[in-house]
């Protein structure tokens, strides 16, 4: 199946922006590395040096949804010197919408030529290591979500009918993330994530049911962007930020959506000081030979 429309609209509109503010190609300026800021590590967009910022609304295929906490803009500038495309909010499966409409941003940003996507997210914590306010580097995911963006006939301009997921979060980025972190004397958990559609947190049950096969942290997003990634040859580093523990608290504790929120202001410096050390050498490494497409 050819391209949708949709996409190269959005890419098109995209690309006219970037131009009109001095990112267009040829000027050294345009981006390899995107990043998805989801609701609680949303405030490392503020230390982003903004050169555009275009409204969900403005872009074919992004209307946007309304979930505190989101901006939902396309920020278009440099963060700690490397020219970047910050999408400030995503669109969840729990809004009702196809696994297609939330992977829109992802493909548009492999249409536009990056190489490097850095997903965020805000998880409850399910391993008794990590604790509210803690960082945790996705090493793997497990779909419970089992909705699939690639569902449908194979767009084969973006990518091959059955892309592998061997490495769904590349090592060498990580690794990049993990030296900076020690820099920064930032600690970053690792760990498995997984994906449920929400918009409920998740009884006890089905906590004992997640901890027993071994989950770390668990979340609403980023498994279907991961997986539209990797199916455009998009290399992928994921990041959570543990909002809430559903293991060291009192039993029957309550999670509400405030509570994640207000862990995310409190954790936003240390996660921007944990990407203005990583982002130069993950800018680096997208222009790597084993980064290209
Ligand atoms: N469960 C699911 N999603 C979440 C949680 C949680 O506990 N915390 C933040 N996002």
């Amino acid at each position: 199946m050819a391209l949708p429309e949709i996409l190269t609209e959005a890419r098109d509109c995209i690309d006219a922006r970037l131009e009109k503010c001095g990112m267009g190609a040829g000027g050294g300026k345009r981006p390899l590395v995107g990043i998805i800021a989801g609701s609680g590590l949303g405030g490392f967009v503020e230390s982003v040096a903004a050169a555009d910022a275009i409204p969900f609304d403005e872009i074919p295929g992004l209307a946007s949804g309304n979930v505190a906490g989101h901006a939902h803009k396309w920020i278009l500038g440099e963060a700690a010197g490397v020219p970047i495309h910050v999408i400030a909010g995503r669109r969840h499966l729990y809004e009702g919408i196809e696994a297609v409409d939330a992977v829109h941003a992802v493909r548009t940003l492999a249409l536009l030529g990056i190489r490097l996507v850095i997903l965020t997210n805000a998880a409850g914590g399910l391993s008794r290591k990590l604790w509210p306010g803690d960082l945790m580097l996705i090493r793997d995911h497990i779909n419970m979500q089992f909705r699939n963006p690639l569902i449908g006939p194979n767009i084969d301009e973006l990518g091959p009918r059955f892309p592998d997921m061997s490495e769904p979060y590349s090592l060498a980025a990580g690794a990049v993330m993990s030296r900076a972190a020690r820099d920064e004397k930032v600690e970053l958990k690792e760990g498995v994530y997984v994906a449920l559609l929400g918009p409920n947190y998740e009884t006890a049950a089905e906590v004992e049911f997640l901890r027993r096969i071994e989950i770390d942290a668990v979340g609403m997003s980023t498994v279907p962007e991961v997986i539209a990634a990797k199916h455009a040859g998009l290399h992928v580093l994921g990041v959570s930020l543990s909002t809430n523990s559903h293991v060291n608290t009192p039993a029957g504790a309550e999670t509400t959506h405030e509570e994640v929120l207000d862990i995310g202001r409190q954790s936003a410096d240390k996660f921007s000081r944990l990407m203005t050390n990583a982002l130069p050498k993950l800018a680096q490494l997208a222009t790597s030979p084993a980064f290209a497409k």
